[in-house]
């Protein structure tokens, strides 16, 4: 079984340690899990750049995705060292097919710019970031799904104001469709150009917070509807 699995920048400070934890996993239960990077500080200061200063929409999605990179080597940089692979395309590099597929239990991290230099047809612009660049990795390796780990519990339903719901608590959605995510302009954690790539690829999203490991395992193992999560569906 392959599980695609988007660790977002938001979890800089337990990221090598969850990877760690996901490689003895995916081990031990001879899964094979692909690791998308998020784009966390890196991507945050591009962002600044790119409003302090004239930065193409061209290049400032192009350092964005390196942001991407840089967050990869960072996250494969723990105590064992995680193979990056650059290619999914098994026939070019032989690398995913070695470290990332088949039943022998193993953990990997793409970096994403040649793949995207390949096949350049996300829109540039800051609606499209990791989010919709781990769908679309998932997208071409054929998988209908994936979970993004963030920090946390899933997507927040927000009141007008932006900050709370009845009761005074902020609600977790359970599950929402992609296109009521259009419909009323939520993005929440995720990308704005997430749900439109998910509703036209047929995909859905699991989103978890990556500091909770029980339910990372839950989610990795099809129990999404019995821990805490936001499914975000398409069909
Ligand atoms: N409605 C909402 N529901 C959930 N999180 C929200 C919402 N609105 C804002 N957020 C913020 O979104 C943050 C998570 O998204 P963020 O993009 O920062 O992280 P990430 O996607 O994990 O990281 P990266 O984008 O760097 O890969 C949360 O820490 C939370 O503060
Ligand atoms: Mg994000």
């Amino acid at each position: 079984m392959t599980v695609i699995i988007k660790l977002g920048g938001s979890l800089l400070a337990t990221g090598r340690e969850l990877v760690q934890f996901l490689s003895d996993y995916a081990i031990k239960n001879e899964l094979s899990l692909i690791i998308i990077p998020g784009g966390g500080p890196f991507v945050k200061i591009i962002k600044r750049l790119s409003e302090e200063m004239a930065i193409s929409d061209d290049a400032a999605h192009w350092m964005a995705v390196l942001a991407m990179h840089q967050y990869g080597f960072f996250l494969a940089d723990g105590e064992i060292t995680i193979p990056v692979v650059e290619s999914i395309d098994a026939e070019v590099d032989t690398d995913v097919e070695e470290e990332c597929s088949g039943n022998t239990g193993r953990i990997c991290i793409v970096l994403p710019y040649k793949i995207l230099k390949a096949d350049d047809s996300l829109p540039h612009t800051w609606d499209v970031t990791s989010d919709t660049i781990a769908a679309f990795i998932a997208d071409k390796l054929g998988e209908k799904s994936f979970i993004k780990l963030t920090d946390v519990d899933g997507i927040l339903d927000e009141d007008e104001d932006g900050c709370e719901c009845e009761n005074g608590n902020v609600n977790l959605i359970e599950e929402i469709h992609a296109k009521e995510l259009i419909d009323k302009g939520i993005t929440g954690c995720i990308d704005a150009e997430l749900p439109r790539f998910l509703l036209l690829h047929n995909m859905s999203c699991l989103i978890v917070n990556g500091n909770v490991p029980e339910r990372i395992i839950d989610v990795i193992n099809g129990r999404e509807t019995e821990t805490v999560c936001t499914r975000v569906i398409s069909n």
